[in-house]
């Protein structure tokens, strides 16, 4: 009698299940990237749209509209957005104010121009072209103010936010960030309401134009005439309030906003 064969359905078994647990593996991988792909791209439209209120969302709050008793609904018929050229402060036709995404504008080459270490005051290295800026119509048509998207490098972050003038183009109504990592507690103050409300009513400039914002470790003395261009800096976090005056000053200069206001203040002239 010979001696019996080895069993090879019993010796190969711990190979083909290795093999069966990777080929389960990929395709459960496969399986989840798809689902997780798909759910991106068709989750996208739904984001880009959440991420478009939210950000009109904080140009009605900024305008300070709620404030005066309207509803979100009637404060948005209010708002009039309109594309901006920075480099002459023309009106732009064909963009899409509604659409335009300033977080990207500003890093993409084919739409902003690289600043020099002179001129980027507000640390953000790329200036777009154009930028959207957003007119709040009063009941006759006249604009009543102007809110004007900013941003500038903090500690940590690059801090984006809006800057509402009132009608004569030199008073803040609010100065408001949607968009930053500044620490809680420390630079992340700047969503302070205390601290915003320091904002509203100060000057930006003075009586021939030029830039005037500071903010100060000092106690600011009321009597003085610096005072109407001066805000407390926030406790801990010098570096932060600094880039908070550097980005205002970058964007109400020459090479920010500059061109817009001029031609505003001289179709209002
Ligand atoms: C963990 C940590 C987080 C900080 N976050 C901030 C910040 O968000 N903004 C800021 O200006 N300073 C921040 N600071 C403090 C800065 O390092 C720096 O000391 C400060 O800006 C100086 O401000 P002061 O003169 O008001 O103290 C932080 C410090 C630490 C240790």
């Amino acid at each position: 009698m010979s001696a019996p064969e080895p069993d090879s359905a019993v010796s190969a078994a711990p190979a083909e299940s290795g093999s069966r647990t990777l080929q389960m593996t990929l395709v459960v991988c496969l399986v989840c990237s798809v689902v997780v792909a798909g759910a991106a791209v068709l989750l996208r439209p739904i984001q880009e749209k959440n991420q478009k209120a939210d950000l009109i969302r904080n140009v009605v709050a900024v305008s300070g509209l709620l404030k005066e008793g309207l509803t979100e609904a009637q404060a948005l018929k209010r708002i009039d957005a309109r594309m901006v050229e920075l480099a002459t402060g023309d009106e732009v036709k064909g963009i899409d104010p509604d659409t335009f995404n300033i977080v990207k504008a500003g890093k993409d080459p084919e739409i902003s121009t690289e600043l020099t270490r002179r001129e980027d005051v507000a640390g953000i290295r790329r200036e777009p072209r154009y930028l959207p800026v957003y007119r709040i119509i009063g009941a006759n048509g006249d604009m009543k103010k102007l809110i004007l998207p900013v941003y500038g490098y903090g500690l940590w972050s690059t801090m984006y936010g809006f800057l509402a003038l009132e009608e004569d183009l030199r008073t803040v109504q609010g100065l408001r960030f949607y968009q930053h990592a500044e620490t809680p507690g420390l630079g992340g103050e700047i969503d302070n309401p205390k601290w915003r409300a320091q904002w509203t009513g100060k000057v930006l400039f003075d009586q021939n134009w030029k830039v005037q914002v500071e903010i100060t470790k000092v106690a600011i003395d009321s009597s003085t005439p610096e005072a109407q261009h001066q805000v407390d800096a926030l406790a801990g976090a010098t570096i932060t309030s600094r880039g908070v005056e550097n980005l205002l000053k970058f964007w109400l200069s020459d090479k920010g906003y500059g061109p817009y206001l001029a031609r505003l203040r001289h179709e209002r002239s």
